[in-house]
């Protein structure tokens, strides 16, 4: 694995799973592979999960893991290649990222969408500048379009609850939000399931929200929740903006937002979400509280995502 940036990137999803249950039974047993190896945390935007779960995971396996976070801490960057830098950005990352990659073995990046122009969102140019300049595997912390890194938890969590000899039914379902919020996590979910190929996978909502298919081609899509709540194993709940007519709130109604009375069409599912949630408005007290709700075990599972990627990373830079 040179980065991690999609699931483009590995190639064995199977084998990724089964070693992060390793490590969930065994969190040292590495202990050495990262010795004397330094990782670089840089956030462009808020985290708690990722930054915690990623440390951690640096340490488990003997590295060193230093966060910063740009714009806050440190200077402004300017992606854009041949930019006239007479505005608010300070440093290009041209010249920043070659210095990273001399402090750091690895470089994770997290950073939004603006949500305002799907062009350049979709062309992920931060990260692809990280990759160009820094010299050194990069790891996606969330990006513009994709979350791998949750995606990975996500499937470790499904592989690790499902005990039957059968492909689970999952399903992701749009849910009611204030704000407008990246499709990153749908988009990098769809493309983890359909790679994984051992799910029976369902997509619903609204109209108004498709998903770019190049990332949710092969699943079942519908509009109509109830139908595709029916028998269900696994619902994972989201909220995404519009992608069409891009990073738009189209539809707030509060029926998408999943009850204990929609779970009755399901097989007992257990939910998920990746968190952060807003109780009440994307998910309900009652199933977050309640005994189907697999939320802080999917949330936990982000350390052997993350120890898994690191570990692999070390393994291919040797
Ligand atoms: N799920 C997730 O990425 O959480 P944070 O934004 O807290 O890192």
């Amino acid at each position: 694995m040179k980065n991690f940036i999609s699931v483009k990137d590995t190639g064995d999803i199977r084998g990724l799973v089964q070693q992060a249950i390793a490590y969930k039974s065994n969190p040292f047993k590495d202990r050495s592979l990262g010795q004397n190896k330094r990782i670089g945390l840089l956030f462009l935007n808020p985290s708690m999960r990722t930054r915690l779960s990623t440390q951690i995971a640096a340490q488990n396996i003997g590295m060193e893991a230093i966060v910063f976070n740009v714009g806050q801490d440190g200077w402004m960057l300017e992606f854009e290649e041949e930019a006239i830098m007479s505005g608010n950005t300070v440093e290009h990352v041209k010249d920043a990222a070659p210095i990273l990659g001399k402090y750091f073995d690895i470089l994770g990046i997290r950073t939004f969408p603006t949500l305002k122009n799907k062009a350049e969102d979709y062309s992920e140019l931060y990260i692809r500048q990280f990759i160009k300049y820094a010299g050194i595997p990069i790891v996606s912390l969330e990006s513009a379009t994709l979350h791998p890194l949750q995606s990975l938890t996500d499937i470790i969590t499904i592989t690790e609850t499902f005990q039957e000899k059968r492909k689970p039914k999952i399903v992701l379902t749009w849910a009611p939000h204030v704000k407008t919020l990246p499709q990153c996590v749908a988009n990098s979910f769809a493309e983890w399931v359909n790679a994984w190929g051992d799910a029976e996978f369902t997509i619903t909502h609204p109209e108004d929200y498709e998903l770019d298919e190049g990332f949710t081609k092969g699943a079942l899509i519908t509009h109509n929740q109830d139908e595709a709540l029916r028998d269900a194993d696994f619902v994972y709940v989201k909220n995404w903006s519009t992608y069409t007519d891009y990073g738009r709130i189209y539809c707030n109604d509060p029926k998408w937002m999943l009850s204990n009375k929609k779970m009755q069409l399901t097989n007992n599912a257990k939910v998920m979400h990746c968190l952060p949630v807003r109780r009440n408005v994307e998910l309900s007290d009652e199933i977050l509280d309640g005994p189907n709700s697999i939320v802080t075990q999917q949330a936990t599972n982000r350390v052997w995502a993350a120890q898994v990627v690191l570990s692999k990373l070390l393994q291919s830079s040797k």
